[in-house]
């Protein structure tokens, strides 16, 4: 980890370390990707504005949200799978967020369980997906109050998937089918392979309980379970049964977010699901000011493209209170499981903190739009 300086770094090794199809399901997004690739252009095409000769000697990275203390302005976003990218991957990157003072979200199609979490290292906000039993999506709250999460985390832009060609591509199943390539890759990744194997976790584990049809593929395992009659009317009896802070993630304009306000929540995401959903979707970041603009003192968090420290400064300035991290915490737990979880954060602080300096700011909580460049004319 000594010679890792940035994300790419460990992106490169995630890639070497774990099979295509696992690195893949992360690393793309839905249809021709033109929303994922949007999130990083429009992020790397924003300019911070350099201030000279300010008193930046002591900053301050301590924030909250709806009242939840946080070392930094950062979490890590739900990512389903994610103990397919590194044996118990949920407990490392649970591990690595509560070493950092950062919240850790789980996804409802974690590998690893609530449970298994929670005896692991105690409180995460947890992410949920309605489904079409709503028996099992109270009963999934149910956990979650026992596990003791602070927050739900409640994602709406998923009523149905949108298709990832890289996973029709590469076959995806859950649990991963034996097939001739499948044996091939995890004959070439034996590492990653002895590793998920002696984990023995294989499937979702929330749903260990819940009787499946088998194998499937895992779009056609959401579309057979996912609730898409949802609605804002319905969030009421979630709202109702979850007493914590509620978080909407997956909003992308201001009407949508002055629902979610209406239906109770205590913060909202700014997400397109990181180009995995709508493709053709703004990216985040370009929506984030408007929304900001208009439901001032909101508590917005944006996801989607966040890689650097410099991203998380820009955010910031455009109205964030804080960011979430999907993929650049997967490829930190991929390359080196918890320990690379603690490098990605570590160095998303260390470019925070640089770039605050540089550009004047010394507190999170004071980041302005000044902080932006604006061309001049
Ligand atoms: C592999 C992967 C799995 C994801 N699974 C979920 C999920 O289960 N629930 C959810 O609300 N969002 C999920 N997301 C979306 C993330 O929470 C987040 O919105 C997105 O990753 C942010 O973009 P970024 O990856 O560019 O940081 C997933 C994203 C990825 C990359």
């Amino acid at each position: 980890m000594r010679t890792v300086a940035n994300l790419s770094d460990l992106e490169r090794i995630a890639r070497r370390k774990i099979p295509k199809w696992v690195f893949e399901y992360a690393h793309g997004g839905s249809y021709d990707e033109r929303t994922m690739n949007a999130n990083r252009d429009d992020l790397l095409a924003i300019k911070l504005e350099q201030r000279v000769l300010v008193d930046v000697s002591s900053r301050q990275f301590e924030t909250s949200i709806a009242g939840m203390p946080m070392a930094l302005p950062l979490a890590i976003a739900p990512t389903g799978l994610a103990g397919f990218f590194h044996p118990d991957g949920e407990i490392h990157s649970a591990r690595a967020a509560k070493a950092a003072g950062i919240p850790y979200c789980l996804s409802t199609v974690s590998i690893c369980s609530i449970e298994d979490v929670a005896e692991a290292t105690g409180p995460f906000w947890f992410q949920i997906y309605v489904m079409r039993d709503q028996g099992f999506t109270r009963s999934l709250i149910e956990r979650a109050k026992a596990a003791g999460c602070p927050a739900l985390v409640l994602t709406v832009d998923l009523p149905l998937q949108a298709q990832r060609h890289r996973d029709i591509r590469n076959g995806l199943v859950v649990p991963p089918r034996l097939t001739p390539r499948n044996l091939m890759e995890m004959a070439l990744k034996y590492r990653w392979s002895i590793g998920v194997a002696k984990a023995g976790r294989f499937s979702f584990g929330n749903f260990r309980d819940v009787k499946t049809s088998g194998m499937t593929t895992f779009a056609q395992w959401v579309a057979d379970s996912f609730d898409p009659s949802f609605t804002w009317d319905d969030v009421g009896w979630i709202r109702e049964m979850w007493q914590g802070k509620l978080i909407v993630k997956g909003v992308l304009n201001v009407n949508d977010a002055r629902m979610a306000l209406k239906v109770g929540a205590d913060a909202v995401v700014v997400s397109n699901h990181g180009g995995r959903q709508l493709d053709g979707a703004p990216s985040s970041i370009s929506v984030l000011p408007a929304i900001a603009d208009a439901l001032d003192g909101t508590e917005l968090i944006l996801d989607g493209g966040i890689r650097n420290g410099q991203d998380v400064l820009k955010a910031l300035a455009l109205g964030a209170r804080a960011c979430l991290i999907g993929r650049a915490q997967l490829y930190g737990l991929a390359a080196a499981g918890e320990v690379g979880v603690s490098k990605v954060i570590d160095l998303i602080r260390k470019e925070l903190d640089t770039s605050m300096a540089l550009t004047g700011c010394i507190d999170v909580r004071k980041v302005f739009r000044s902080v932006i460049h604006a061309p001049s004319k």
